[in-house]
């Protein structure tokens, strides 16, 4: 908590620039403070430390946090990122050359230029015309190898939903005539989706020097109670060295009242892949798949009976789920269900239990 005598001491700090946010942390050391500028750079100190002091912050941890955006990128480009984010990756990794080809309002190429990046050492491309017109989720792009990539994908959008879409000025996109089939943002239907993205991924993969880091900011979306994760659902093409957790900021309004509804998403995932090898492409692959528990025979009886009873409201008469086992493909050709029925009440007390004829779900 901030008491009216340490602001004498934050006074001179305060006149520093703009300041968008303090935060003061309990420590075990005392009361950390944190000043936030506009342009993105934090002091820190120590309320309880004789004689007060502030130095700057420059620490990248797993969770990271902007209040300001900085001058970098334009914040009327829809989905665009804190520059901030990609000068902290820049200066702590030090990459020779640096690419985006997905550069959106162009926020990492103004973050390159203003720490030394020329022609020479960065690349910049989009599936914008105007920033070339380059679609990453083909084979075959023409770059130079580089040592580090930062990918800011399109984020999955559902069917209806307004998050940001790219191509097609006319259906609320931001650039080009016409909707790109292969623009990711345009992509709706989940499956192909994580097909593009995962394409994409290995593409700029490949464009990586040995030893070289591929970055990738995503977010997560739902839209009328489905949820789509961008991180969770993707195939990783080398060895993840670090995930960093963004806050997003959103209003704080939107927050104080629990809707009932959902808990609002105020969280991106900043993943560092990194290629250790020349040759060897460590893969992880994530499938889709759905089990039908009606025709599965990788299932217990007891989830079986759990939710014939579960779909029929909670209570079975003995005989008609005697019947329903025997239509299951795990029943067929068993002879004794009776004895099965009995055995599985058995084992799970807790989950049903009989009353005269009939077996019952328990509700607690
Ligand atoms: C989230 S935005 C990037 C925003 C950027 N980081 C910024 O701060 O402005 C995603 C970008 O991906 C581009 N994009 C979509 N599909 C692409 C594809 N297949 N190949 C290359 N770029 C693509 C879009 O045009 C858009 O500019």
């Amino acid at each position: 908590m901030l008491q009216q005598s340490d602001l004498t001491l934050i006074k001179p700090y305060l006149y520093q620039g703009n300041v968008v946010n303090i935060e003061v942390t309990n420590t075990k050391k005392g009361r950390e403070i944190v000043l936030e500028y506009q342009d993105g750079k934090k002091l820190c100190g120590n309320l309880d430390i004789e004689p007060f002091t502030m130095r700057e912050l420059k620490r990248l941890s797993s969770i990271v946090s902007h209040f300001a955006r900085g001058k970098y990128g334009s914040n009327q480009w829809r989905g665009n990122c804190s520059g901030l984010l990609i000068k902290d990756l820049l200066e702590y990794y030090q990459p020779k050359t640096f690419g985006d080809l997905a550069v959106g309002s162009g926020t990492s190429f103004e973050v390159a230029r203003d720490l030394g990046y020329t022609a020479e050492n960065s690349v910049f491309s989009d599936l914008n015309p105007k920033y070339g017109g380059v679609d990453i989720s083909v084979p075959n792009l023409d770059f130079p190898l580089m040592d580090f990539i930062f990918f800011h994908p399109p984020y999955f959008v559902f069917p209806g939903s307004s998050m940001p879409v790219y191509s097609g000025i006319h259906n609320g996109g931001m650039w080009g005539d016409d909707i790109h089939p292969n623009d990711g943002s345009r992509i709706t239907n989940p499956v192909t989706f994580k097909k593009w993205f995962d394409t994409c991924n290995a593409n700029l993969y490949n464009l990586l020097h040995n030893g070289g880091r591929l970055a990738i900011l995503m977010g997560d979306s739902r839209y009328k109670g489905k949820y789509y994760s961008m991180f969770k659902n993707m195939d990783i093409y080398g060895e993840i060295e670090q995930v960093i957790i963004k806050r997003q900021h959103n209003c704080l309004t939107d927050s104080v009242q629990y809707s009932g509804k959902f808990i609002p998403i105020e969280h991106e995932y900043l993943v560092i892949i990194k290629k250790n090898s020349p040759f060897v492409i460590p893969i992880t692959a994530v499938n889709f798949c759905e089990r039908d528990i009606r025709t599965s025979q990788k299932v217990t009886w007891a989830t079986v009976i759990a939710m014939l009873l579960e779909y029929h409201g909670g209570k079975l008469e003995q005989k008609s789920l005697i019947d329903m086992m025997r239509r299951h493909p795990k029943g067929k050709g068993n002879n004794h269900l009776d004895a099965k029925l009995r055995q599985e009440l058995q084992v799970h007390p807790k989950m049903f239990f009989r009353q005269n004829d009939f077996i019952c779900l328990s509700t607690t």
